[in-house]
Order: C-alpha cells, then structure tokens, then sequence
C-alpha cells in the first residue's frame, strides 16, 4: 500500500463523499455480474446522500470509512439487525457492507477493514458476525472463507425485481492480533 491506511467512524459530514464511493464501488462490484438498470436502480434507491447519512446516524450501525492519504478507499458497515433463521450461533451482527475502491483491491486493506469490524463488533458486545454474499462474487467469497467465515444456510435477497438465494456466511467474532 503506498501509505498506511487510516480507518475511522464516519460521520454524517462523509455522508456525501460515501454516497458517490459507494455508488461506484457497487456499480464497479456488479457490473459484469447484473444488469445495469438493476444495478443502477439498486444505488438510486440506497446510496443517495440522505439515505447515507441515515445509516451513519443510525444507532444500529456502525460505519467506518478507510483512508489512503486523502483518498476515501474503501468502507465498512455493520448492523444490529434480526439475522436470517439459518442463523443460530449467539449475539449475532450483521456484516451488511464492505467494500474498496477498485485500485485499492488485493493490497491488504480489506484485511485492515475486517480486523476492524471485528473490533467494532466486539465493542458492541456481538460474538458471532454473519453475512449475505452473492455466491458469483467470487472474489468475496474468497475472502471471506480466509477470515473463518462459513456457510450456514442461504436467504431470500431482493434485487431487482427478483429474489436471489444469497448464501449466508458466519464466523465467530474475535480477537486480531
Ligand atoms: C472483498 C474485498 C473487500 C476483499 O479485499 P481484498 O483486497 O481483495 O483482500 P485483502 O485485503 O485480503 O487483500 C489480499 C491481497 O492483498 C495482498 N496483500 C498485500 N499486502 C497485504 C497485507 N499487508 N495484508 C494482507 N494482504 C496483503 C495479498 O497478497 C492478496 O493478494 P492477491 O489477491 O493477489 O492474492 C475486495 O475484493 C472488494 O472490495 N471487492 C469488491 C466489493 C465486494 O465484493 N465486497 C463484498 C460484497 S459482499
């Protein structure tokens, strides 16, 4: 990486700026993957600047924006939310975003990000974090199966007209080093 990154929470202020990144990280993410009025209906309808700043002021969430120098390079969201029934290990949180900007992949700051959801989710007393991911998203997949996450069952994900069996993933929360 070209400088250490810096990890912080957001705050309604970023609320623009995480807009626009995430807009584009989950246009770039998808693109090859969906079609692109679904796509681009998703982000309308999610990652306006009102809609951002809700979820950075929402109690429920926790959001962290990482940093290169001055550039906002990836971003991390969870969120204390009923989980799927497939669900079943204690004090479950919901890993509900994590992404980078497309020059920041494969250089370690998606580790960074994760070590630090861990730490969040400890702090808000969570031991186990579960997620949703689309299974042709390998990339994701991938990396999730190398922080100890492990399918436990699949739900019902709706996007763009049509629901999706997403795979759900679950791990343990802990200590990094
Ligand atoms: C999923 C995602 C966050 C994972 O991030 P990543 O950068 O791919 O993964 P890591 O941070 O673990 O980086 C691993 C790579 O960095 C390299 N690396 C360099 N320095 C490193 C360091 N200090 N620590 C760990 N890895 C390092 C590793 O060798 C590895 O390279 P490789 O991919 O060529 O094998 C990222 O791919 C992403 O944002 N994807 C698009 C959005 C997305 O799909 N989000 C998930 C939706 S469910």
């Amino acid at each position: 990486m070209p400088s250490a990154p810096l990890i912080r929470h957001a705050t309604p202020e970023d609320a623009a700026a995480l807009a626009a990144f995430a807009t584009q990280a989950f246009t770039d993410t998808y693109l090859g993957l969906d079609d692109p009025q679904e796509i681009a209906d998703y982000v309308a309808e999610h990652f306006q600047p009102e809609v951002m700043a809700g979820v950075i002021r929402d109690l429920a969430c926790t959001t962290l924006l990482a940093w290169v120098g001055e550039q906002l390079a990836g971003y991390a969201i969870v969120r204390d939310t009923p989980p799927p029934n497939c669900v079943t290990a204690p004090a479950p949180l919901q890993l509900w975003r994590l992404y980078l900007g497309q020059g920041f992949i494969g250089q370690g700051l998606g580790a960074a990000l994760m070590a630090e959801v861990h730490a969040q989710a400890r702090r808000r007393g969570a031991r186990t974090l579960w997620l949703g991911v689309y299974d042709r998203n390998v990339r994701a997949v991938e990396f999730y199966g190398r922080f100890g996450f492990a399918q436990v069952g699949t739900s019902q994900f709706l996007f763009g007209g049509r629901y999706y069996a997403d795979p759900i993933y679950a791990v343990t929360v802990k200590e990094f080093p």
